[in-house]
């Protein structure tokens, strides 16, 4: 039987990371794995509602730290009732963001906050993605994707062009940091050449039989 894989995207909003999930789930669904396709902030129940509280509203609705607190009750809830049990039953879980957006937003461009946001992971969620895909995209272009949408999660996404050209550097910082786990994959391309950038990036045996 196949072993519980997990997977991760990560950018800065609009750099297509929803999209080039879901193509990776098809992907790997017909390869014949069980996929979990989810998110965060998100994914299980009690962490959709925290989704609620920390997107929508005023930007200075929340402080950073407050809302550090909230992203990681948040993933805690998300690793309990979703993540771990699809794990143990040798899943792949495929998670649009995890703990490297908390490490970019809280952590550098919403405060100071590095060593407070390491330390809350390493006592309440204590894990890291096998793989993860950092979708990167010029920040221009990865906000006039972004704005394009529709929809009442405004906080972040008002932040503007020089916040997200932040983001991006902080990505590519942590992607330095543990090239091991992190690819970087170049998202200004069309969608399906990114999705075989993707899956070239694999880890062995992701697609069965290994
Ligand atoms: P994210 O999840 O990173 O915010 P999305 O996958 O939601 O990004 O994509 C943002 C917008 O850009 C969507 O309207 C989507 O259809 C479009 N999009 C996604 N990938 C591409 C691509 N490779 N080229 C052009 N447009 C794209
Ligand atoms: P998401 O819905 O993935 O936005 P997008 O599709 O535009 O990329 O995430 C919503 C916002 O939440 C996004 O701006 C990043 C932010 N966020 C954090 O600040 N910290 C976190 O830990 C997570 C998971 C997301």
């Amino acid at each position: 039987m196949s072993r519980g894989l997990f997977l991760s995207f990560e950018g800065i909003d609009g750099s297509g990371k929803s999209t080039q999930a879901r193509l990776l789930a098809r992907h790997l669904q017909e390869c014949g794995r069980e996929v979990v396709l989810t998110r965060e902030p998100g994914g299980s129940e009690g962490a959709e509602e925290i989704r609620r509280l920390v997107l929508e509203g005023p930007p200075d609705r929340w402080s950073a730290e407050t809302e550090l607190l909230l992203f990681t009750a948040a993933r805690r809830d998300h690793l309990e009732r979703l993540i771990r049990p699809a794990l143990s039953r040798g899943a792949v879980v495929i998670s649009d963001r995890f703990a490297d957006s908390t490490r970019v937003y809280q952590g550098l461009t919403r405060g100071d906050l590095r060593s407070a946001v390491d330390l809350l992971h390493d006592k309440m969620i204590g894990m890291e993605p096998d793989r993860t895909f950092l979708i990167d995209m010029d920040p221009a272009r990865g906000l006039a994707r972004a704005l394009g949408r529709q929809g009442g999660e405004e906080r972040f996404e008002s932040f503007g062009l020089e916040m997200q050209s932040r983001m991006r550097a902080g990505f590519a910082d942590l992607a330095k940091d543990a090239p091991e786990r992190i690819v970087v994959i170049d998202g200004a391309r069309d969608a399906d050449a990114v999705a075989r950038s993707v899956i070239e990036a694999l880890p062995s045996g992701a697609a069965g039989g290994g």
